[in-house]
Formats: C-alpha cells, structure tokens, sequence
C-alpha cells in the first residue's frame, strides 16, 4: 500500500527524476544531492518502474524518466488537487478485497475525512443490493471517507448527487456528456459506466460518517465484461469511457470528480436539493420515459415523472403517484 506520507526517499528520486526529463541522471548524482545511499537510489529506481513509470537505464549515464505512471498514485493525485479535504490523503493498492472495506475501517476516525481509497484490482469488489461489482484491467475502484455536516434526512440524496458529481467531472475533463441513471449510475448510450455505493453510520439522526464507493468503466474491454455479467441483476449492458487504447490519463477525470463532489457536498450543506435534482434531471435518462422498476414488492412499470428531495423516485400509473426509494429500472 502508499500512500504520500510514507516513501519519503521514494519521492525524493521521482520528484528529482521529473524535474530533469531530459537528462540522464547517474545512481552516484542521485545518491550525493539527495543524501541516500546508492542502495537505496538502486532499490526506489526499481520501485519506481514497478509502479508503471518509465525509465531508461543507460550504462555510465545512469537513469532518465520516459513516461509518467498511468496508475492513479497518492502524489499524483494530490499534486494540482483543487480540494479542500477530498482527495488530500490518498491510500493506493494494487490489490485489496474491496476499496469500500478499506474505507469503512478508516472512516471512524474524524482525521480521515475526505481520504480516498483507490485499488487496481478488488477481489471481492461490492455493488449496490448485496451483488458483487467486477473490477477489471481499465477499471477504476475508489471509495472516499467523509464526514458531512449535512442533515441525515438528505443522506438519501446523497449517492444520485454523486453520481451527478462524476458525470459533471467527466464533461469537463474530456468532453463526452454522460447521463444520469436513477438511482446512481452515470451512462453512456444507455448503458452503465460508472456505479456509486454508499455505506452510511447514522446514529440518532447524525451521520456519523459515510463511505462513498465509486466504480468506473474507464477504459474496459467491454464484450469481455459483458460476458462475466450477462445474466446478473440489473444488466442493461456495459460502456467504457474511453476506448481501451486511447492514452489519456485518468488523474483529472479523478481530480475533477473529487473537486465537483466537495462543491456538491457545499449544496448538500447549504440544503440547496432542489438545485442538486435539477441539474440531476437535466441529465437524466430516467425522467419522463416510461420505465418499469424492479422493487422487493415485484416489477412496477409506470413514467418517471420526478425526484424528491429525499433521492425517491415518483412513477405515475393511470395518475396514481408512486414514491420508489430503492429499486432497479431495467427500461
Ligand atoms: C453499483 O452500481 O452497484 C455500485 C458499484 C460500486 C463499486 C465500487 S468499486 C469501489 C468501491 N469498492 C467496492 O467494493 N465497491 C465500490
């Protein structure tokens, strides 16, 4: 695991590495200005390619970076990181059951607020509804602690503006303009590219803390995913932000995501919700369809005519209203 408090000498070589692109720096430079041995400059160069960057060794000329690391790494993420508090302490693995367990384990303690645990791989990665969530090679996996000081009646709302969150972050970045899926899936086409979870300690009516667990199909092999889920619940089909070989680096669709959450966290504070589900139904491809819901009390089909403050879901049928706080639309 890293995080960008620990690996002191670490950093110290990739930030001396970075600053000097274009030249080849000797294992003896490196070891005489930043005051470690050459051992140790020998084992951070090798962690350092571990971690996805390039270097290029040259025999007496030493070692020069090539290419930044596409892994969403601590000091990557927190170097231009325009937050307050989201994103400002980052946990990284490359594999962990679940960034959502991680993150439900640190949340207790009040000095974790806005910490973001990130994994390239989760082997018992969680979905909404107890179902499992499949994290493969593209996908990103992250779950961000908080501490809001919003009310807890609007905890309920709270995933959907998420999801609202991240499909903002994801126009800004790069210019494709998802939509908005009730209750929290952002999608392309119709089809989901990203999921939220929330794992919320409400204690007599104070949130206590919450873990909001964010899932991404960033750039998946999306016939080879569709294959492991077919026949899942709630499959409607898989999209990938970005096709699997385009370069784009994923740190400021992260670094956006994380920036939009805190100013939507600020509406949550101020109880601006009608603003929140305006701009949620305004990219919405549930409101005004005729959907059919799948709830614990069977398959209610009807049209989406609004949400309420509390996330709810209105469906009208024959001009009865009825208020849907969980369910899955599979139209
Ligand atoms: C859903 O659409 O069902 C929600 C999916 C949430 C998946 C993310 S991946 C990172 C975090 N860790 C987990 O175990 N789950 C969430």
């Amino acid at each position: 695991m890293y995080t960008s408090y620990d690996n002191i000498g670490l950093l110290k070589v990739l930030k001396f590495l970075k600053s000097h692109e274009d030249d080849f720096l000797s294992g003896q430079d490196l070891s005489d200005v930043l005051k470690i041995s050459r051992v140790a400059v020998w084992k951070h160069i090798k962690t350092i390619k571990s971690l996805g960057y390039k270097i290029e060794s040259k025999q007496k000329l030493g070692y020069r970076l090539v290419k930044n690391s596409e892994k969403l790494l601590p000091w990557e993420i927190t170097e231009g990181l325009k937050t307050q508090t989201v994103g400002k302490k980052v946990y990284y693995f490359d594999t962990v059951d679940s960034t959502q367990n991680y993150a439900i384990e640190i949340s207790k303690k009040k000095n974790e607020s806005g910490s973001v645990v990130i994994s390239q791989r989760q082997t018992a990665g969680r979905g909404r509804m107890n179902r499992k969530w499949i994290t493969i090679k593209g996908g990103l996996s992250m779950s961000v602690v908080l501490h809001p000081k919003f009310d807890a009646s609007v905890s309920t709302l709270f995933p959907m503006a998420a999801s609202l969150a991240l499909a903002t972050a994801i126009q800004k970045t790069i210019n494709i303009k998802p939509n908005v899926k009730w209750p929290n899936d952002v999608v392309i086409k119709g089809k989901k590219v990203a999921g939220m979870i929330v794992d919320a300690s409400i204690q007599s009516n104070l949130i206590e803390s919450m873990v909001l667990g964010v899932g991404i199909n960033f750039k998946v092999d999306t016939k080879h995913l569709e294959s492991q889920l077919k026949g899942t619940k709630n499959f409607y089909g898989v999209a990938s932000l970005l096709k699997i070989d385009d370069t784009t680096n994923p740190l400021k669709i992260v670094q956006n995501f994380f920036s939009e959450l805190e100013k939507i966290i600020v509406l949550l504070d101020q109880g601006e919700t009608s603003k929140i589900i305006q701009r949620w139904e305004k990219i919405s491809s549930t409101i005004g369809k005729k959907v059919s819901v799948k709830t614990n009390d069977g398959i209610i089909t009807g049209l989406a005519k609004k949400i309420n403050s509390d996330g709810s879901l209105n469906i009208v049928k024959n001009g009865k209203v009825q208020r849907l706080l969980v369910g899955d639309i599979s139209i």
